[in-house]
């Protein structure tokens, strides 16, 4: 009689477990499918703790003007993008993509955003070409760049990468790759940086990150 005595004081005890675990699973599975919703739908936050991306710089715009960090201030947002005019995939899916998403933002989204495409390889991406290049995917698209020292330093403010590639032996000396990051940064009318978005995420992910800080 012992056995069942205690067993009849194990039962309910499990019970209760099983009771408090399917509660929990039930509020856990309540609340997380809501919680997915909202960061796929939206894509960006902005991350905890300040960043410290952003400062100052000093370029030339395609058409041959001096643009600074002060140039950020004013009316627009500004969509700054790392790479290159010969990239063969980063670059051109980036600025296709963009223009993509520019057509389908609401007109007063649209004309508070500025795209720019600032080109790390100066020695082959003249302002001509550059302007060329980048209105080639959209008419408001702009690019800027500038000497070695100073894209350096742009590049290092902004925690952005490259790195530019040598040459084949032997072989054209123009030909050459240049590996860089993927992030393109929003800056606030105050020339601030609000978030990046990535070159690897799907249209519908920067259209809502732009409409959600762009306002
Ligand atoms: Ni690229």
């Amino acid at each position: 009689m012992k056995s069942l005595e205690s067993s009849s004081r194990v039962i309910p005890a499990i019970l209760m477990l099983i009771l408090t675990v399917a509660a929990f699973a039930a509020i856990w599975l309540a609340v997380k499918p809501a919680a997915t919703g909202a960061t796929a739908e939206v894509g960006y936050g902005q991350p905890s703790g300040a960043p410290a991306i952003g400062g100052p710089f000093t370029l030339t715009d395609d058409a041959g003007r001096t643009v600074t960090e002060a140039n950020l201030v004013g009316e627009k947002y500004h969509l700054i993008f790392f790479g290159f005019a010969n990239c063969p995939d980063v670059c051109p899916g980036m600025l296709q993509l963009m223009a993509g998403v520019e057509e389908k933002l609401p007109q007063t989204t649209r004309e508070k955003l500025q795209f720019v495409f600032v080109s790390v390889d100066p020695a082959r991406d003249t302002l001509e070409k550059l302007g060329a290049y980048v209105r080639g995917f959209s008419p408001s698209f702009v690019g800027w760049t500038g000497d070695k020292a100073n894209i350096d330093i742009m590049t290092k403010n902004y925690l952005a990468y490259y790195a530019i590639g040598t040459p084949a032996e032997n072989d054209d000396p123009t030909i050459y790759n240049v590996d860089h990051s993927g992030f393109a940064y929003l800056m606030g009318p105050d020339g601030k940086y609000i978030t990046h978005l990535r070159s690897s995420d799907s249209a519908a992910s920067l259209q809502a990150g732009l409409e959600r800080f762009v306002k």
